[in-house]
């Protein structure tokens, strides 16, 4: 989903996104957004970030 450029802030989207479907399925765009406040990306425009958090609740 191209969810990253440079990576520097994917470890801690990917620890939080995880976090967020262990306690919710199918979030919303605005909870993703939520949930990973706190988490800076200089890279994306975090549209991609959430994309790819919405993508990935839906194979799980
Ligand atoms: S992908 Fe570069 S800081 Fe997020």
């Amino acid at each position: 989903m191209h969810g990253l450029q440079c990576g520097f802030c994917t470890p801690g989207m990917v620890m939080s996104a995880v976090d967020l479907l262990k306690n919710k399925k199918n979030p919303s765009d605005q909870e993703i957004r939520d949930w990973l406040e706190g988490n800076i990306c200089r890279c994306t425009g975090y549209h991609n970030i959430v994309a790819a958090v919405k993508e990935a609740a839906s194979k799980m």
